[in-house]
């Protein structure tokens, strides 16, 4: 007999593992099924974010931060460090092991909320009044059956291939690779320069490396507003601190007995990059391998993602599908709140999730961050703006910290001062942009985010003088 659940969770990634927790909260029997290995092949839940993704990339991004600052930026506060040493086993081993505290933590709150945790792969088998049966087959070749009256698909997604390239993890990598270097490759070339081709090729960068992204689309980071990519694109190619070569066409990837040569074209002209690994970036594709999803009568649409609809319902009643496997911005936290908004409409809530309020944040020095559409975006709908803009340059705590590059852009409407979208370009863009959050969600205007009071010195006094300069009255600068 299958064991019966009121709900089954198929991935413990963000969105399944906060799905399954705040079910259990709300007193239903939940399961959660995930396949995840660690390196002894045991469960390690938590997805992407937390076994390839979010975590492990931010672990190495402080780490790598912190040493090119001992490297360059020490001297100048007047500290001197001597002969700098990399020791990137020991650096490795650091953003393992808050991999597994953190995994670990995962598997403790599942105990503690009452969620029953399989470690397994799950696939549908059929659907009748009862609900959903599903087969997990476990890591050591065992199978089980489950039954749930409701399931939620948070199965996630897996990096993106091309046609011409084939990763073999070790002079070709994925993002995954990319993460366990063992040693700091003297020449990386990465395709694509998207978000995890910046916060990869940072790492490495900082690491010594040195790094060229090959990008085919002709403007960089088109997903941002355009003021903070060409500051950002400034920043990070001056001096060629990283090669970005855009607009390019690739036509072949060889890998040689020195490395990986990479033939590309741009415009008439073809080049060749020689370099010692080669990071594939381009994307990722929604997983739903394996999941039998024909069983039940749900196919999938041309992207492979699962149709939803704006509350992660299925056209198959009782099964709903969030997180990177459906439509959307690929981000842990849009996962979250997917996961938390279904189990709370499971039982009979109403929560919304506010898809264009999604707060994105790049990890590059500075980072960048932004929350609702770009200035483009927003003029090519005919909407009159008046635009606030400040320097980090005329912030104290930034001068202090020795921090002044990039500045914050809030956009309102002309006629309602209603905040519509924030973006920055600057050192904590990541923590500022909470705040913009917020006052988009409440419907703040400029107006009153101006009159709030931030703490002296702080960098968050960039976001109200920018507020103030909406209305042309910035005091600092
Ligand atoms: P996932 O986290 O992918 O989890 C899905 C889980 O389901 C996995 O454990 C998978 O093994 C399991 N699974 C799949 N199929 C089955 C099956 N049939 N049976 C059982 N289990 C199954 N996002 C951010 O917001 N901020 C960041 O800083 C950030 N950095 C990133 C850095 C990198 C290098 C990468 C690759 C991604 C990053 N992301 C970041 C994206 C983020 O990781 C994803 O958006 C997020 O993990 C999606 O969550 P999810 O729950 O939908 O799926
Ligand atoms: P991406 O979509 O951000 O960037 C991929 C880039 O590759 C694009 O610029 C695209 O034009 C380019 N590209 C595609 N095909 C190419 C080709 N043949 N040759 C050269 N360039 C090519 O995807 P990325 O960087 O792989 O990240 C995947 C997702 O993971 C992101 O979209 C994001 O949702 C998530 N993520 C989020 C992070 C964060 O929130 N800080 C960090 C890392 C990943």
């Amino acid at each position: 007999m299958p064991q019966e659940f009121d709900l089954i969770v198929i991935g413990a990634g963000p969105g399944g593992y906060t799905a399954a927790l705040r079910a259990a909260q709300l007193g239903l029997r939940v399961a959660c099924v995930d396949d995840w290995r660690d390196a002894r092949q045991g469960p390690s839940p938590g997805g992407t974010c937390l076994n390839v993704g979010c975590i492990p990339s931010k672990a190495l991004l402080e780490s790598s931060a912190f040493y090119q600052r001992m490297g360059h930026d020490a001297a100048a506060h007047g500290i001197n460090v001597g002969a700098l040493t990399l020791d990137l086993g020991r650096m490795q081993g650091r953003k393992d092991k808050i991999v597994r505290q953190l995994t670990a933590g995962v598997s403790f709150l599942f105990k503690k909320n009452g969620v029953t945790f399989f470690h397994g792969r799950a696939s549908f088998v059929s659907r009748d009044d009862h609900g959903f049966t599903l087969e997990v087959a476990g890591a050591t070749g065992d199978l089980l059956q489950l039954l749930g009256k409701q399931v939620i698909v948070a199965t996630g997604s897996v990096p993106r291939g091309l046609p011409l390239v084939t990763v073999d993890q070790d002079r070709v990598l994925d993002s995954t690779g990319a993460l366990a270097l063992t040693s700091v490759p003297a020449r990386l070339g990465i395709i694509g320069a998207g978000v995890i081709g910046l916060e990869l090729g940072s790492v490495w960068r900082r690491l010594g490396s040195e790094v060229t992204l090959l990008e085919t689309q002709k403007k960089f980071l088109p997903v941002a507003d355009r003021d903070i990519a060409l500051e950002t694109l400034k920043i990070l190619t001056k001096d060629r601190w990283l090669t970005l070569e855009l607009g390019i066409q690739l036509e072949s990837v060889s890998v040689t007995a020195e490395g990986v040569k990479v033939v590309f074209h741009q415009g008439e002209e073809a080049h060749t990059l020689e370099v010692d690994r080669l990071v594939v970036a381009v994307g990722r594709i929604p997983c739903t391998q394996g999941l039998s999803l024909e069983r039940i009568g749900l196919s999938c649409d041309e992207r492979g993602a699962i149709p939803v609809d704006a509350h992660c319902r299925t056209a198959v009643p009782g099964l709903w599908a969030i997180g990177d496997v459906v439509r959307g911005p690929m981000l842990a936290h849009k996962a979250e709140e997917e996961g938390i908004a279904v189990a709370e409409r499971i039982t009979g809530q109403m929560p919304e999730v506010a898809l264009e309020h999604m707060p994105w944040v790049i990890y590059t020095e500075p980072e960048v961050a932004w929350v609702g559409p770009t200035e483009e975006e927003l003029r090519s709908e005919g909407r009159e703006l008046r635009v606030g803009r400040f320097p980090f340059l005329a912030n104290g705590r930034a001068k202090a910290r020795g921090e002044t590059r990039g500045f914050i852009k809030i956009i309102a409407c002309a006629k309602t001062d209603r905040i519509l979208s924030v973006h920055m370009l600057g050192p904590e863009a990541s923590e500022l942009i909470a705040e913009a959050v917020t006052a988009i969600e409440f419907g703040a205007s400029s107006e009153d985010m101006a009159r709030l009071v931030h703490a002296h010195p702080s960098l968050s006094e960039v976001f109200r003088e920018a507020a103030l300069g909406v209305d042309g009255r910035s005091l600092n600068s």
